[in-house]
């Protein structure tokens, strides 16, 4: 990534803890300029992700209006997690109150209005449901030509997480997966087999938590309650999800990238949503993804401390 210049960058999502840790990074990191936050229902309600979204950017002072999107998925009924992220969608450390009005925009209108504007394309990191993805593709196919790539934190190629066979964000909305698969845009999917292997230890939350400045002390926190859950999972350390879509971006060279064709399952008892890679080329479709495999962690988990560090002297 040209590491002369700034890239705007859309960030999308269910903050979620783990959307939250994402946005850390990104705003701590020097390649990206973040040009919007909008919010899509998953980890909790609308309502609630937009509220943390708009506490997330007064403790980053990212100042600039989130914007609401979709309620529910295109077609299915919302499905919700506040087993992994508590019944606020952020459960644990206090954040500032939001020190900027929601926008008037809606996520599609706001996104529509960044790319429009963008004299350079736009990255597009989503890390929720592709639901507003899927609608902002669908309503203005004439700005695809303005994104750059779309990093989606999402999918499994050889496992789910919500159910068996399918990962959450992809479960929660099949059909703006398949719209978004389908919509030849530049892909790039940090799926479960990188971000089950993206473990952060407790003793690490710990040495983040010692850096001993605001965001990261919250930033542990963040950990502490989102490891209780997937502690009961058997997992030895906090699976971070999200944080890989932007970190394969900014580090492609400490991730294992592999471009496959990958379509989304929309029908099934025990498949829907689930994502098939065509990783023995068999279908004879042009590979459509770059697909985030794996990782060395012990870089990864450096490369986050390093940017919780950003944030020394921070007032918040
Ligand atoms: O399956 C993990 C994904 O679902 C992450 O984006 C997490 O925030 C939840 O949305
Ligand atoms: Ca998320």
């Amino acid at each position: 990534m040209d590491t002369n210049k700034k890239i705007p960058v859309i960030l999308d999502g269910d903050p979620g803890h783990d959307d939250a840790i994402a946005w850390v990074l990104a705003k701590a990191c020097n390649e990206f300029d973040i040009k919007a936050i909008t919010t899509v229902a998953g980890n909790q309600t609308l309502d609630k992700v937009t509220y943390n979204a708009r506490r997330i950017a007064a403790l980053l002072k990212i100042d600039i209006e989130v914007a609401r999107g979709r309620k529910v998925p295109l077609l299915s009924d919302l499905i919700i997690a506040p087993n992994f992220h508590g019944e606020s969608g952020l459960d644990g450390p206090e954040l500032p109150e939001p020190n900027h009005e929601e926008s008037e925009l809606s996520a599609v209108e706001m996104m529509a209005k960044v790319l429009k504007e963008s004299k350079e394309k736009v990255i597009i990191v989503a890390t929720g449901p592709l639901s507003n993805v899927a609608a902002l593709l669908l309503s203005h196919p004439e700005l695809k030509e303005k994104i750059e790539i779309i990093s989606i934190m999402g999918g499994g190629l050889r496992n789910g997480n919500w159910t068996p066979a399918a990962e959450f964000n992809i479960l929660v909305d099949p059909e703006a997966a398949y719209t978004v698969f389908h919509s030849g845009l530049p892909l790039q999917m940090s799926s479960l087999d990188v971000t089950e292997k993206a473990l952060v230890y407790p003793e690490e939350f710990d040495i983040i938590r010692n850096l001993n400045n605001p965001v990261a002390k919250v930033v542990a926190e963040w950990f502490d309650f989102f490891f209780i859950h997937v502690k009961s999972l058997g997992h030895k350390g906090a699976t971070l999800h999200d944080p890989c879509a932007i970190m394969s971006l900014i580090h492609p060279e400490i991730f294992t990238i592999k471009d496959y064709y990958v379509d989304v399952e929309l029908s099934g008892n025990y498949t829907r949503g689930t994502t098939v890679a065509d990783y023995l080329g068999r279908t004879g479709n042009k590979p459509n993804c770059k697909c985030v495999v794996g990782l060395n962690r012990d870089k990864f988990v450096q490369l986050l401390i390093d940017a919780c560090k950003q944030y020394e002297g921070w007032k918040i």
